[in-house]
């Protein structure tokens, strides 16, 4: 059966519960924390807070206020405001149909974990090479991410009001909760000062031009800008929802679990290698090496271990429903298919794909895409190069094509709008040049010191 009629939220509560969700994800929690350490604590996370209250803010009021201003997703909304920009609606799209697939493979790791420490594996979790050997089985992680996106499927499947919002308005209150409660828990185990001022205070000799374009790449990554995200979410907000509230409430809740996160990790990895910073900076391998070290030292580290992957894991999940929603919701759009059907497709697609990130560390580590494995290819391609681009274009398209004016209109159907004047200089002179100084980075560093 076909679907007529656009799904909506069910309210701005559910609105903001679902994007919040789509915002809050391994990007707070497993990326943020070894960006702020490698980018000197304190500095890192007041560039962060900066940007994401100005540039952020006024990518995000756009992208939503494109959404409920076409109720279409991203191909179509462009395409409709002006047919030569179908292009960037398509650009726009490609980014989650690519993150979606590795994005669940690692969310199979965060599976795999949560249950080895609800099985008391703590000090097997712990050993050297374990994380390694386990992502270059030919198996077992390939069933991690099976399940994991099935999972993710179930809950799409089910459709917006039912499906999404619920989802997310059960898993983003505990996810609060539960980050508290670790948050706490590392805060207060001896030694945890020192690495908390390590964190927490800024220390100016350690700003540069780095800091900043780090903090900025992990904005767009963590508020899920430039992906077609927010403009699928905003087409399904209704016409009264306040926009420049909702925005605000998103960012909180971005801003409160990236923070928290970085207070569960960074003091506790910092005292754990007495104060060593470069324990701090293995990168990605934070979250699965290092941090089952930490707790395997801690008391209850088997609670300790499975309370964090349970949060973990649904804050991937409300993030990776997001992803799956804006690709089915094109299908949905392009093709008039139904919910049920768009879905399966997408599960389809999603499995074959991401196997290729899956198996790309054992069995078929022996490809390389541009130097790297499948799953920091896609990584790289999706983030540091199209989404910047789709940022660049969308602000262009806004301030050249359809005009500052309507979408600030759109904005007041709703609303006063108190940062309006923010939001027009951002979005016309500020964003765009900021954007290219990404872009240009990303790729300069391509070659000499990519991570994912
Ligand atoms: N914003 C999510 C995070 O921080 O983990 C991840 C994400 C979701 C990225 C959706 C991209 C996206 F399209």
């Amino acid at each position: 059966m076909e679907e007529k009629k656009r799904s909506s939220f069910s309210g701005r509560i559910g609105f903001v519960m679902a994007a919040a969700g789509s915002a809050v994800g391994l990007g707070n929690i497993w990326r943020f924390p070894y960006l702020a350490a490698k980018y000197g604590g304190g500095i890192f996370l007041l560039v962060y807070i900066l940007l994401a209250v100005t540039l952020g803010f006024s990518l995000m009021v756009s992208e939503i206020a494109l959404g409920r201003k076409t109720k279409l997703s991203a191909i179509e909304a462009f395409s409709t405001l002006n047919k030569k920009f179908k292009f960037l609606g398509i650009l726009a799209s490609a980014v989650p149909v690519i993150i979606l697939p590795y994005y669940s493979v690692i969310g199979g790791w965060v599976a795999k974990y949560m249950v080895v420490f609800m099985t008391g594996g703590s000090a097997q979790a712990a050993q050297d090479g374990y994380f390694s050997q386990f992502i270059s089985a030919p198996v077992e992680p390939a069933i991690w991410f099976v399940l994991y996106i099935i999972a993710t499927a179930v809950i799409v499947l089910l459709g917006v009001e039912k499906g999404v919002e619920k989802a997310s308005r059960i898993l983003m209150p505990l996810l609060v909760v539960l980050s508290v409660i670790i948050a706490v828990y590392t805060s207060v185990q001896p030694g945890a000062l020192e690495g908390i001022k390590y964190y927490i205070m800024p220390d100016f000799s350690k700003f540069s031009v780095k800091t900043v374009l780090a903090a900025m790449g992990q904005m767009f990554y963590s508020l899920s800008l430039a992906m077609g995200i927010m403009i699928t979410y905003g087409s399904y907000l209704k016409k009264d929802g306040d926009i420049e509230a909702s925005v605000k409430q998103i960012e909180i809740f971005d801003l409160l679990i990236a923070f928290l996160a970085g207070l569960m990790i960074v003091p506790s990895v910092f005292v754990f290698s007495g104060g060593d910073e470069s324990q701090l900076q293995t990168g990605p391998g934070l979250m699965f090496e290092m941090l089952p070290k930490v707790f395997d030292s801690m008391p209850f580290s088997n609670v300790v271990g499975a309370v964090f992957f349970v949060l973990v894991l649904f804050a991937a999940l409300t993030s990776s429903i997001s992803l799956m929603e804006t690709v089915v919701s094109i299908v949905q759009d392009k093709l008039h298919w139904s919910r049920k059907k768009s879905s399966i497709a997408v599960l389809i697609f999603t499995i074959a794909v991401g196997m290729l990130s899956c198996l790309g560390y054992g069995p078929l580590s022996f490809i390389s895409v541009f130097g790297m494995a499948f799953l920091d290819f896609f990584d790289f391609i999706s983030n540091s190069v199209i989404m910047p681009i789709v940022a660049l274009l969308t602000c262009l398209f806004i301030s050249k094509v359809v005009g500052v004016d309507p979408i600030v209109e759109e904005v007041k159907l709703s609303s006063a709008f108190k940062r309006e004047k923010v939001f027009r200089v951002m979005i016309r002179y500020i964003a765009p040049i900021c954007i290219i100084a990404i872009l240009v980075s990303n790729l300069l560093s391509y070659f000499n010191i990519f991570v994912i």
